[in-house]
């Protein structure tokens, strides 16, 4: 997230109360949305979803719900192979964008303006047979994580597949952001950590891949 561009600089976060907290990351993101074209926002989609979607193990079409959507790049690609998505974003110049795209190639996806950490009250009951998040996860204030867990949890189907790319805490100038390996087994009880692949990014950045299997009795 502090990778060089002509735009906006991210700045640190995470220095105030934990609501503080959440309306600086907000601010962040809708800074470099209002700017423009977000320096993550490529548009193209990334090879490990690729993989997923198309590749020799390729899962089954199903029931998808992606966390921090953006302009929906991998929304729309998802719903163009066959799956049934719905996708979030805090920021709502984001969601409009993504709706627009999808009005404008005629695809069918779900955008709603929402808070990750807070599916709670939404029309989103899932089940849900993968998540995905592209650098949302690693953002969000520590005193929210459970909470996203949970609404992942709570709406996963058997056999849920989460493929999840984060920046490492080392990553941002900021005591809060970041994600690896350790925080997520102990943070997604119900999932299994099954695979961990460092990215090709500059800064430490990680694809995670995390299977559901309750075990906590939490869970349906
Ligand atoms: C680094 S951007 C990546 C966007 C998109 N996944 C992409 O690759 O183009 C992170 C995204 O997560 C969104 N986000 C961060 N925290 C969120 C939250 N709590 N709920 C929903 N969206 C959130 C931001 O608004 C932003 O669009």
């Amino acid at each position: 997230m502090t990778e060089a561009t002509d735009g906006p600089r991210w700045q640190p976060v995470g220095h105030g109360t934990p609501r503080e907290q959440e309306e600086e990351v907000h601010r962040e993101m809708r800074k470099f949305y209002r700017a423009g074209s977000p320096p993550w926002d490529t548009g193209v989609t990334p090879p490990e979803l690729v993989a997923l979607v198309e590749g020799d193990d390729a899962l089954p079409s199903g029931r998808a719900l992606e966390l921090g959507c953006g302009t929906g790049t991998n929304a729309l690609y998802l719903a163009r192979h066959g799956w049934e998505v719905s996708a979030v974003d805090m920021v709502d110049l984001a969601v409009e964008r993504a709706r627009d795209r999808a009005r404008e190639a005629g695809v069918d996806v779900r955008f709603e303006y929402a808070d990750a950490t807070r599916l709670d009250g939404l029309d989103l009951p899932g089940p849900y047979d993968l998540y995905f998040d592209l650098g949302c996860y690693c953002g969000i204030p520590a005193h929210r994580r459970d909470a996203y867990a949970e609404g992942l949890t709570r709406r996963a189907a058997p056999g849920a597949r989460f493929l999840m790319f984060g920046y490492g805490f080392e990553a941002f100038p900021d005591p809060v952001s970041g994600v690896d390996a350790d925080e997520l087994r102990d943070r997604f009880a119900d999932w299994e950590l099954v695979d961990v692949t460092p990215g090709t990014n500059e800064q430490p950045t990680a694809w995670y891949t995390l299977d559901f299997v309750p075990r906590t009795g939490r869970t349906p």
